[in-house]
């Protein structure tokens, strides 16, 4: 086996260990692409790290990038794509999850994956041949509008940070699709949410932690309503509880976590956690113990089971 190909199945293998790939499909897809196809420039090492690499930055502000493989893995898992699935990605960025997900949809399904950037869209695309995924089409396009022209989707997949759940996502998803996002639940907490639609409203299956780059375009400044929260960034939690406890080796990130989600949320875990999300036309009463978040186009209502 070459250096590249070890380095390459060692980095899955410990996505595996580690909890992040669940299903061997998934497992498949990752074996399939190699990571570094996408990231001309970047050391074969680097690019078999378990790190997001940013690949553009504007006025010193990280704008796109390859996100981190274990975060890809986790959203892959709750996006559950199936053989044959239409599936729209907002967020090409390299077009690694572009390439992952046209394995995973097969020859009969279609991936199409939007940038809002020119030159994003151009590097994705020579990625995507490079690595022999000629099928995917990839275009120049504001994602909170979703792509009408190649609508309905099965799936929905952003992966670039969201405040709210635009309509365009809404309406472009087949009744009975998915739509997974990183979703600002409130300032400084964001969890990746995978939404089923029930009747007149959508329900979460999981929510993980985590921590995308913001939606630009159209819809940037519109999703910004929920401002006056409490909760706490969690770069300032790992900088608080580093001075508490000055240690050599840093926390286990699960630790960290389940003490962000307690002090956030006063659980530790997100398995518990179903949110729903309503239209705001829709007058909803809140039953005891549920949280309701008002967003400009949907209420979340929080619960734990
Ligand atoms: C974290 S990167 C995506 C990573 C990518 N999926 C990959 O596998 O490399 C987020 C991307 O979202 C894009 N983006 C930001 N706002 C957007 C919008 N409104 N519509 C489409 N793409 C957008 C950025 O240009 C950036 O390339």
């Amino acid at each position: 086996m070459s250096d590249v190909s070890a380095r390459h199945y060692a980095l899955v293998d410990r996505l595996k260990q580690q909890g992040f790939i669940r299903t061997p499909r998934i497992e498949a897809a990752f074996r399939s692409v190699p990571r570094h196809l996408f990231l001309p420039g970047v050391s074969i090492e680097t690019a078999y790290t378990d790190e997001a690499i940013i690949t553009k930055y504007l006025n010193g502000k990280p704008i796109s990038s390859a996100s981190q493989p274990s975060i890809v893995a986790i959203m892959l898992e709750q996006l559950s794509v199936q053989e044959g699935d239409r599936v729209l990605e907002i967020g090409a960025g390299t077009g690694y999850n572009a390439a992952l997900m046209d394995y995973l949809v097969g020859d009969r399904g279609q991936v199409v994956t939007l940038d809002i950037d020119p030159d994003v869209v151009e590097n994705a695309c020579q990625h995507l041949l490079t690595a022999g995924c000629d099928r995917v089409q990839v275009i120049c396009a504001d994602g909170g509008f979703g792509y009408p022209a190649a609508a309905p989707y099965d799936r929905i997949i952003l992966t670039v940070g969201a405040g709210d759940i635009l309509p365009a996502w809404q309406q472009q998803l087949k009744p009975n699709g998915r739509l997974v996002l990183p979703l600002t639940i409130l300032k400084n907490v964001e969890l990746t949410v995978a939404f089923d639609r029930v009747n007149s409203y959508w329900e979460s299956d999981s929510a993980a932690n985590c921590g995308f780059m913001k939606l630009r375009g159209a819809f940037a400044e519109s999703q910004e309503k929920e401002t006056n929260s409490k909760a706490l960034d969690f770069k300032e939690v790992l900088i608080q509880v580093n001075n508490i406890y000055p240690l050599l080796e840093p926390l286990p990130l699960n630790l960290l976590l389940s003490l962000y989600n307690l002090i956030n949320f006063g659980h530790a875990s997100l398995k518990d956690l179903k949110i729903k999300a309503y239209s705001q036309e829709i007058e909803y009463m809140p039953k005891a113990k549920e949280t309701v978040i008002d967003k400009n186009w949907t209420k979340l209502v929080l619960s734990w089971q």
